[in-house]
């Protein structure tokens, strides 16, 4: 019994420690640009992109939707759709761009997406999603395939729609899931809503690794900094943080030293912008506008003097025509950073 047991745990190993921590895949905000920049926080979270549709994928312009700085690995690639051929597609495609991993969105409550059958409301179509899982699967080859759902939407017992989803997939070969520990309601609520309003049950997400101890399960929803998504994740397999990680991103530089026992990219948050600037001085080579870059970067200096002082010098200038790194330097000046120090360190 137990030499078994231990095979299975060390099968899992690599997928369960690059799925220790995550920051989520979020539409308009997780875009290569802010991964680009994520990673002078933390070179050892998963980050994933913004959702893509198979369609988009297939018939899209290629490099501009898939497109990523090398710098970005390990990165995972989520794909929606409702379709296996078109998911196999999808996955193949982005196998052959490097991502180190495909992610399934089963939890996605949009509007539009419910209208195309997918994200959330596959929750209640369990056998399509494995399908779609292996599917995808035989698309990626050796590249792990993994999903993200909720726990239910709308009338659904969370218990039975959860272990009905996942184990539908665990049979067609699926091992790990990310799930937002939350409902979706499809009707009445907006996806902001939908966030926020039904209520969390992380004990439901523990119940699934506690009853299913081969599948690889990661917490998402709710987790409000690191001390909160350490204490809440038990015997998971990992953390996924969206809102707090764009919006305060200065939490990635813990990440490293506490989750992965490894140093951080840079020793702060100023160095972590000076390591940036030569990726945003190629991109704006390339035609890219400043603000798409600096965009993600507003709530760096959160919580510190000068914090107001660095968003709104970015805000305001970044917009401008042909605005440049100096923006940024500038913008560091007035945090209270010296841009000619080179390892910079905020000095109010
Ligand atoms: C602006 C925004 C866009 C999002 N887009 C996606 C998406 O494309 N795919 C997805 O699976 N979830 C998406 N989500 C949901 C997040 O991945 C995550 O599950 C949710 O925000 C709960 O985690 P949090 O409480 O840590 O933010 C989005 C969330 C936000 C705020």
């Amino acid at each position: 019994m137990r030499v078994p047991k231990l095979l299975r745990v060390l099968e899992n190993m690599p997928e369960n420690n690059r799925m220790r921590f995550s920051v989520a895949p979020m539409m308009d905000w997780t875009d290569r640009h802010c991964r680009a920049f994520h990673r002078q926080l933390t070179r050892r979270a998963l980050l994933y992109t913004e959702m893509l549709t198979a369609d988009a994928v297939i018939h899209g312009d290629r490099h501009r939707l898939l497109g990523y700085d090398p710098i970005e690995h390990p990165v995972a690639l989520q794909l929606g759709g409702s379709d296996p051929a078109k998911m196999r597609e999808a996955a193949a495609i982005g196998a052959a761009f490097g991502y180190d991993e495909i992610n399934l969105n089963i939890g996605c409550p949009s509007d539009r997406v419910q209208s195309g059958r997918f994200g959330a409301c596959l929750m209640l179509e369990p056998d399509l999603v494995a399908s779609l899982w292996s599917a995808a699967k035989e698309g990626a080859g050796d590249v792990p395939v993994t999903i993200k759902s909720r726990i239910g939407v709308d009338e659904q017992a969370p218990r039975e729609a959860l272990f009905a989803l996942a184990d539908a997939c665990a049979q067609a070969g699926c091992t790990t899931f990310i799930v937002h520990a939350r409902k979706a309601w499809l009707a009445g609520l907006s996806p902001k809503q939908n966030r926020d309003i039904p209520p969390l049950d992380y004990d439901l997400v523990h119940a699934l690794k506690r009853e299913r101890p081969a599948l690889a399960v990661v917490l998402n929803g709710g987790l409000r900094d690191l001390d909160h998504a350490l204490a809440e994740q038990g015997a998971l397999d990992g953390v996924m943080l969206g809102r707090v990680a764009y919006q305060n991103p200065a939490i990635l530089l813990e990440v490293d030293p506490r989750v992965f026992a490894a140093r951080a990219p840079n020793p702060d948050r100023a160095a972590a912008v000076e390591a940036y600037l030569p990726y945003v001085e190629a991109m704006l080579a390339r035609g890219v506008p400043l603000h798409a870059m600096t965009r993600h970067m507003l709530g760096l200096f959160n919580g510190l003097p000068g914090g107001r002082r660095w968003r709104r010098t970015l805000s305001e200038r970044a917009v401008k025509p042909n605005a440049g790194v100096e923006v940024i330097q500038d913008a560091l000046g007035a945090v209270g950073v010296d841009p000619a120090l080179s390892a910079a360190t905020v000095l109010a």
